[in-house]
């Protein structure tokens, strides 16, 4: 048991998908996983437990933002000997290069954030995915015929803003897309020595304002779902 997860040491699966949402979370237990035990509710941020092809597979929420992700992979990593996380979120396309439903591999994030700096002296202001998880990934959906991109991201702190303009970090790093957590989760693990990646689709495409409806969403995750479990097979 941990600050903010109630499961029992041992309750928690060496890789951890990690979704946003809890009911994302509850979605993926439900329709993906045998054998599933609810391991933690605290916050009503849930975490599952369950099977997935025979291997042991565990998915909870992140929440939204840097702070929350900060939050919940430290405790998976430190407090339950998690060895790979798997993020698999949305994000918001700043180029008409990528369309709705395309699905990224992020291969760096970079952020104005000063979460790596101060939370371990990380001074970098672009961070890698960490150990062979990427890799894996990638394999994965070259087997399964996934059309799947690596790119650079820009983790933000911000979702609503004034400003119009794509901001100067993720000029300066050429990032193609936004979201809000990829660059903690790297942090963590590249301060721990694990495994972290980030699976993105995209829902939405900021310049034309074109997105995924609500309705869509849960479907349009499905490939990301099913290549991030495929992954969790073989870690
Ligand atoms: N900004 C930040 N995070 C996001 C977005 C966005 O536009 N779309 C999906 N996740």
């Amino acid at each position: 048991m941990s600050v903010h997860i109630a499961a029992k040491k041992g309750e928690i699966a060496k890789t951890v998908l990690l979704p946003g949402d809890p009911l994302r979370a509850k979605y993926i237990a439900d329709n993906f996983l045998t054998e599933v035990k609810l391991v933690s509710q605290t916050r009503n941020i849930f975490y599952y437990t369950g099977l997935y092809k025979g291997k042991e597979v565990s998915v909870g929420a992140s929440g939204m933002g840097i702070p929350s992700i900060g939050i919940y992979s430290y405790e998976l990593f430190t407090e339950f000997d998690v060895d790979t996380i798997i993020r698999i979120g949305t994000c918001g396309a700043y180029t008409t290069d990528l369309k709705v439903f395309d699905l990224l591999n992020v291969e760096f994030a970079a952020s104005e954030s000063t979460y790596a700096k101060y939370a371990w002296e990380i001074e970098d202001d672009k961070l890698s995915h960490q150990g062979n998880v990427f890799n894996m990934i990638n394999e994965c959906a070259n087997n399964s015929s996934v059309i799947i991109k690596p790119t650079t991201v820009h983790t933000s702190d911000i979702f609503y803003t004034k400003s119009s303009s794509i901001p100067a970090i993720a000029q300066k790093y050429n990032c193609s897309v936004v979201e809000m957590e990829a660059f903690a989760l790297f942090a963590n693990a590249q301060y721990l020595g694990k495994n972290a990646a980030a699976l993105l689709t995209v829902s939405d495409v900021i310049p034309t304002g074109d997105h995924i409806s609500a309705d869509q969403r849960q479907t349009a995750l499905k490939t990301m779902i099913e290549l991030a479990l495929e992954t969790a097979v073989l870690m």
